[in-house]
């Protein structure tokens, strides 16, 4: 039976997590080899950093400095700003045909509320062509490039342990959507261990450690990391040096009305000279579950609907009579490489969020495997927003929530952000940009027009007069003459 190696004994240690080779002169070697090479893998002595400033945070209220809601100086709008938008989406569609631009896809969530077992962009909301959320997203990609004279758009797609392989064989299995296999480049999110209360890490099996993803802020350092063990030396940001991408618009998989590498956003955040840059659109509710964008001092900041207090959410701005903390995050981005090159150096700042769970492990020294009827660990997550207070210079777009946001969260017939409303509010959008370009949509009638033909509403000038009285989906405007 092999001893326990001294070297990583002693790191442990000087850690205070050396109860993890408890059971080490117990296991198989094969179970040994298992643990030690977890164990060595590990930055031990980042996760007792990491716990100790989450800690230290949360203990301190969050942030001793006043939150209060976006002042309207430092955000602009497109609503009823048809000229500034036509200027943002030229500069937008320059630094798109000039091969600047990529789209970087956050899709390592495991849509627990969905009820789905696969990825959330694999998910079907029921439109007539029944395209996959993954597809719109693809199709979109794939009009940019082409309103921008053909350039290539490179998508980044952050996966997880439990979403990558899934995700890369949809992927596969559809072809890329007809995007170039070379510009569709995946990675995987991290994991951090968990932990018991008082920080020390749980195992879940006698010779491995129980980890959870490390939240949508793992983004930053998996952007450092290799693409995957067999394609070590390049990581998504050398990717992204070497293609001569400088602006990265990043997004939520779950949103079926999301403007992937829109144009306006992108030239609206190089006009502003911003390193930094999100959406929002209007709050609709006091409870609906959106983070809002505010000010905790002079630092732009999110506050998540899990973390503002009820008469924060219930605070009228007495000036206009909506909600005073209106501005949603919409999770769209705009991040400048050079911005997503400096992050490492604050990432020591950043206070990883806490979430209290029932975390199933194996007992030491009993070896008893228990599933705890009562939260008795801790996972941590970074957001992406997190890194807003460190930004120097961050540009905030309002944009109307009919045109780019209704995110898919909840089972099928809960009533609020499900497949129902997201197969509604984008044939709504249809109907809008077909009539607004002079056709009619028969009553009860669903048509859909592929961001083949059409991204946010452009190209449609030839359906004048057009009245549509067939359910179905074009990819062209022949196709769509059919529908009538
Ligand atoms: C998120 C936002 C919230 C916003 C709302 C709008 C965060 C932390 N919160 O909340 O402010 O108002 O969307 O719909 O961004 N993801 C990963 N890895 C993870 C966890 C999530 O890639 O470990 C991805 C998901 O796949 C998804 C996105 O991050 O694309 C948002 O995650 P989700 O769990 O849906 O966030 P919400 O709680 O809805």
């Amino acid at each position: 039976m092999a001893a326990v190696p001294v070297d990583l004994l002693k790191r442990y240690e000087a850690a205070g997590q050396e109860h993890l080779l408890h059971f080490y002169p117990k296991l198989s070697p094969t179970e040994q080899e298992d643990l030690v090479a977890q164990l060595t893998a590990l930055d031990v002595e980042r996760v007792n950093r990491v716990f100790k400033t989450a800690i230290e945070y949360e203990k301190a209220g969050a942030s001793s400095a006043a939150i209060n809601p976006l002042p309207a100086s430092t955000f602009e709008t497109i609503i009823g700003e048809p000229e500034k938008e036509v200027q943002w989406r030229e500069i937008g569609l320059k630094a798109i045909a000039a091969g600047k631009v990529g789209v970087l896809l956050m899709a390592g969530g495991q849509g627990t509320r969905l009820g789905s077992s696969d990825p959330k962009g694999c998910y079907d909301i029921g439109m007539p062509s029944h395209k996959s959320l993954f597809q719109y997203q693809a199709e979109r990609i794939g009009r940019v490039s082409r309103l921008a004279g053909g350039a290539s758009i490179p998508w980044y797609v952050m996966t997880s342990g439990p979403t990558r392989k899934p995700t890369e064989a949809f992927f596969k299995e559809h072809n890329f959507f007809g995007l170039p296999e070379k510009d569709v480049i995946f990675f995987e999110q991290g994991t951090l261990p968990c932990l018991t209360m008082d920080g020390k890490i749980l195992l879940d099996k006698p010779y491995s450690i129980a980890v959870a993803p490390d939240g949508n802020g793992g983004l930053y350092a998996a952007l450092r990391s290799p693409l995957s063990p067999s394609d070590s030396k390049r990581t998504p940001l050398s990717d992204m040096a070497a293609r001569g991408i400088a602006y990265i618009h990043t997004y939520g998989v779950d949103n079926c009305l999301v403007r992937v590498a829109d144009p306006v956003f992108i030239g609206y955040s190089i006009t502003k000279g911003a390193a930094c840059g999100a959406k929002v659109v209007r709050k609709a509710y006091p409870t609906e579950s959106v983070g809002v964008i505010a000010m905790r001092g002079d630092k732009f900041s999110v506050v998540e609907y899990s973390e503002i207090t009820e008469a924060q959410a219930n605070e009228i701005d007495t000036a206009t009579g909506e909600l005073a903390f209106r501005a949603a995050n919409i999770v769209n981005h705009f991040y400048t490489r050079e911005f997503l090159e400096s992050i490492e150096s604050i990432e020591d700042q950043m206070a990883f969020h806490i979430a209290r769970k029932k975390i199933p492990n194996v007992e030491i020294p009993s070896g008893e495997f228990v599933k705890p009827a009562k939260p008795n660990g801790i996972k941590m997550e970074l957001f992406v927003f997190d890194v807003f207070p460190f930004t120097q210079k961050m540009a905030v777009l309002e944009v109307p929530r009919q045109e780019e946001f209704s995110p898919l969260k909840n089972a099928p017939g809960t009533g609020v952000d499900d497949p129902q409303t997201s197969k509604r509010d984008l044939l709504a959008q249809q109907q809008r940009w077909l009539e607004a370009a002079g056709a009619k949509v028969a009553e009860g009638a669903e048509v859909e027009v592929s961001p083949k033909v059409t991204y946010a509403g452009e190209g449609l000038e030839g359906v004048k007069g057009w009245i549509l009285t067939k359910n179905g989906s074009a990819d062209t405007l022949e196709a769509l003459h059919l529908l009538q």
